[in-house]
């Protein structure tokens, strides 16, 4: 998607370790009018397709998600991380290790709000070695949801999760997909 690539080289900032701070838009400070148009694009993407749901794991998925299940007229879901093992059985629930932050979050999402008959859009800002997408992933396979696919902001390709998604079958639409970032600048993949 050109307007959020141009987006990423204006106001994005690499730093060390291939990580891409997007602050100004996208994590921190949002910009409404541009999520609008990349939800209204995952939209376009995802047209014919019975979606009845949108899933994301808190904090920073929620923004793109919210206006995803705006613009796709149904419930957004956002699973909530824990560091606690105690776990109520009410619960579908999977672990999930961040690369970036380091350490294992439990994510759990009621099963009052998600299960069989469920049509499963799972939307977040960043994939990059995919570990959130397999736990979304989990926990929509425990309520015997159906996953329709995947509804990503920003790709980082180079990390290697959503092509390991793709080859395994899951549909991973990406708006703006990095195949290379150094200090010297950033290389977007078609
Ligand atoms: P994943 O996103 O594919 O699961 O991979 P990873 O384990 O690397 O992600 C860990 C967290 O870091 C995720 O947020 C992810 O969205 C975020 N992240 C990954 N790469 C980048 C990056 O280049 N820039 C920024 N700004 N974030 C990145 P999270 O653990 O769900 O936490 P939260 O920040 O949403 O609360």
């Amino acid at each position: 998607m050109k307007e959020l690539e141009e987006r990423i080289r204006k106001d994005g900032k690499v730093k060390p370790g291939g990580v891409l701070k997007v602050d100004s838009f996208l994590n921190h400070q949002i910009d409404p009018q541009l999520l609008y148009a990349m939800a209204t694009e995952l939209k376009r993407l995802y047209a014919g397709v019975p979606i009845n749901k949108i899933l994301t794991v808190e904090a920073s998925g929620i923004a793109i998600a919210s206006m995803v299940g705006y613009v796709f007229s149904c419930p957004l879901v956002f699973a909530k991380k824990s560091k606690t093992i105690n776990i109520s059985d009410d619960v579908w629930s999977a672990d999930v290790v961040s690369f970036t932050h380091g350490g294992t979050n439990r994510v759990m999402v009621s099963k009052e709000y998600l299960g069989a008959g469920d049509c499963v859009l799972i939307v977040d800002d960043f994939l990059a070695t995919g570990a959130a997408l397999v736990g979304l992933k989990a926990i929509c396979e425990q309520a015997g949801a159906t996953v329709a696919g995947a509804g990503i902001a920003i790709e980082k390709v180079f990390q290697g999760g959503g092509n390991r998604l793709r080859a395994e079958g899951m549909r991973v639409e990406s708006l703006a997909k990095i195949r290379s970032m150094t200090d010297n600048g950033l290389e977007f993949e078609n």
